[in-house]
């Protein structure tokens, strides 16, 4: 039978104390594993885990040197050294603060020459790595996770996928507020490749750029459907949303709305 269940949930009283705790999991594995495989996601929720994890490493000797990295998405077609590339992000956020071995860190790469093969190797070097231990994930406000847009297929691996005009609008907040400069592609880990990690953890915040109430709603509670790629969390056996007290209320009201107008339609 399939799992399905509303996944765990991990509410914090702000933003940084839900940062905290998110890398407080991800040093807790590196004690227990420290060769782990981790997955490692982009966008503006994750950089206070980030800054954690680097204040533990300068404080605290956490040690990255063992353990191997690999990335959910990249875009296509901007250099490495852009300021909004995935790479650039990695290494301003995490890596370059800390003692990971660069050999064992992974990033799709958006400028191959053949990026299908590319979404090939990235795949193969997951499962060649003994699959991830802990993946870490953001959401976008239409359900997104890694860049796997509304409509993806859930059985996909690492895939070249096309940016909607809602993600491009949203993610035009990093490119100067001009939604052109926004890539139209970018490569992903697929949902299936997600699903493939032992543990998943998404964090998600009350954020006033993007609307993700819905999306957050929809994946702990919605029906499961490839039209709200997060859904497919419900599935796995093993993940936990990490929420900041804001979002949390804005979700149990939305869950207050709709069983008062069922009410009152009996
Ligand atoms: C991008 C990334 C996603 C991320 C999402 C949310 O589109 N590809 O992995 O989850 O942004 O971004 P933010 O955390 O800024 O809301």
């Amino acid at each position: 039978m399939t799992h399905i269940e509303t996944p765990d949930t991990i509410i914090s009283a702000n933003y940084a104390a839900m940062s905290k705790k998110a890398a407080h999991e991800i040093a807790a594995l590196l004690h227990s594993k420290p060769d782990a495989v981790i997955g490692l996601a982009t966008g503006s929720t994750p950089i206070g885990m980030y800054a954690e994890l680097v204040r533990m490493h300068e404080e605290e000797g956490l040690d990255f040197s063992q353990a191997t990295f690999f990335n959910l998405d990249e875009y296509v077609g901007i250099p490495h050294d852009h300021p909004q590339s995935y790479h650039h992000f990695m290494h301003e956020h995490l890596f370059s603060n800390v003692n990971a071995n660069p050999e064992r860190i992974h990033i799709p790469n958006g400028n191959a020459v053949d990026l299908e093969a590319e979404c090939a190797r990235y795949e193969q070097g997951i499962k060649d790595a003994g699959g991830i231990d802990l993946q870490v994930l953001g959401i976008g406000a239409n359900g997104h996770i890694g860049f796997c847009e509304p409509g993806t297929d859930f059985t996909l691996g690492t895939h070249i996928t096309q940016l909607t005009e809602q993600t491009r609008n949203d993610n035009a907040r990093f490119f100067d507020d001009d939604h052109e400069q926004v890539p139209t592609e970018a490569l992903s880990m697929g949902p299936a490749t997600i699903m493939s990690a032992k543990r998943i953890i998404v964090l998600a915040n009350n954020t006033a750029k993007t609307n993700k109430t819905h999306a957050v709603h929809d994946a702990l509670y919605g029906d499961v459907t490839q039209d709200i790629p997060a859904t497919i969390l419900q599935k796995h056996p093993d993940v936990s949303f990490y929420l900041d007290w804001s979002i949390q209320r804005e979700v149990q009201k939305m869950i207050a709305s709709q069983s008062e107008r069922s009410f009152s339609r009996d």
